[in-house]
């Protein structure tokens, strides 16, 4: 626990510091894991419902182990009218899981969205933070090599 210490140092151990400590923690291990929570909660002397309650409620963070990338698929109407349930098949096919999974080598998490406020791109696919608009299944493999090349 020597690293999320460190982050918890960072923010002065400040429990109005909550998001960006989770955020830091996430940035570590991907996902936010019960038992570092569980610490969090005891270091800050904040309920760890409470904790849950934040973790829960902004979609950037997760319970589960994530992914070395996360793979949005915006599902929007935009979206949806433009070609994303094509794009999305096209994406499940390539990486051998359904929407909510993560590939067995931890490469890939996929998941889906409703609208990301940004339609005049649709379709959208969004990996980690950057946005790629106007895709199609055909761009699918393409973008996917960009990010398998990385972890080589
Ligand atoms: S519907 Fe996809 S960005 Fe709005």
């Amino acid at each position: 626990m020597k690293k999320i210490e460190n982050i918890l140092k960072q923010h002065d151990h400040r429990k109005e510091r909550i998001i960006q400590i989770l955020n830091d923690i996430q940035k570590i291990h991907n996902y936010l894991p019960k038992d570092v929570l569980q610490y969090v909660s005891r270091r800050l002397k904040l309920p760890l419902s409470e904790i849950y309650s934040i973790a829960t409620f902004y979609a950037a963070f997760s319970l589960k182990p994530r992914g070395k990338h996360l793979v949005t698929v915006c599902m929007g109407t935009a979206c949806h009218v433009r070609g994303a349930p094509a794009v999305l098949n096209r994406l499940e096919d390539r990486l051998g899981v359904t929407s909510g999974s993560t590939t067995q080598d931890n490469q890939f998490t996929l998941k889906t969205v409703n609208c990301l406020g940004a339609c005049a791109l649709a379709p959208i696919v969004v990996v980690d933070e950057e946005y790629h608009g106007q895709t199609s299944v055909n761009k699918v493999d393409r973008l996917l090599k960009t990010y398998e090349k990385e972890k080589n």
